[in-house]
């Protein structure tokens, strides 16, 4: 059985991929369980560059495969921004509602009320011998001034996936079933058989 150390402290992510991993000869192990760990420099240009670095940066930490991800949202109407800055468009220390705050005065400084949106996804595998595998998901959308629901997190109540739906409207399986981080996941699920067989 191949051990791979997931390379995020978030407790949600970890389920997605233990649900999407499912099946497979794998057994992931949460970063917590190496105590404290150091943050990755997640300073890359694009969402592939930093799932790269993170997941290089905790194989060599810990000398066990690494999967990371990253991910955020590209709005065209304000040129792909905030992209590899969504968590902390508003920001370093910058909450949800505040990343929330500094989207809606951008799209009033363009002179919009919404905008094509897309949240892209990128993981990243790298194996003790530098073995690297990469999956990819996206998930189109519309960004718009008007906010519904309460699930999901980070800019998802403003992230219309259907006419009067936002992804803050959804389950967490409907989520699933459509994100960027979904789509990534069954993509690298596909990899990972392939490479451990
Ligand atoms: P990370 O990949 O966890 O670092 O995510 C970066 C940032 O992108 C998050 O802090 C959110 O602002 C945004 N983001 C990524 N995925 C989602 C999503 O599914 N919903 C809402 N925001 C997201």
């Amino acid at each position: 059985m191949k051990e791979i150390v997931v390379a995020t402290k978030n407790k949600g992510k970890i389920r997605e991929m233990m649900d999407a991993f499912e099946g497979l000869d794998v057994r992931l192990v949460p970063l917590s369980s190496f105590g404290e760990m150091p943050d990755a420099v997640e300073d890359g240009e694009t969402f592939d560059d930093n799932a790269l670095i993170k997941a290089r940066f905790y194989m060599e930490k810990t000398n066990m495969a690494a999967l990371a991800d990253d991910s955020g949202l590209m709005v065209d109407a304000l040129g792909g921004a905030p992209s590899v800055y969504s968590a902390r468009f508003a920001g370093y220390h910058a909450d949800d509602a505040a990343n929330n705050e500094k989207l809606m005065a951008e799209l009033s400084r363009v002179e919009r009320e919404e905008s094509k949106a897309a949240y892209r996804c990128s993981l990243a595998f790298v194996d003790t011998d530098g073995a690297t595998l990469m999956a990819h998901g996206s998930c189109e959308g519309v960004v718009r001034k008007v906010p519904r629901g309460t699930g999901g997190f980070g800019y998802d109540p403003y992230f219309y996936v259907g006419k009067d739906r936002t992804m803050a409207e959804l389950t967490l399986e409907e989520k699933d079933k459509i994100s960027h981080r979904g789509e990534a996941l069954r993509e690298m699920a596909e990899k990972l058989k392939k490479y451990l067989e």
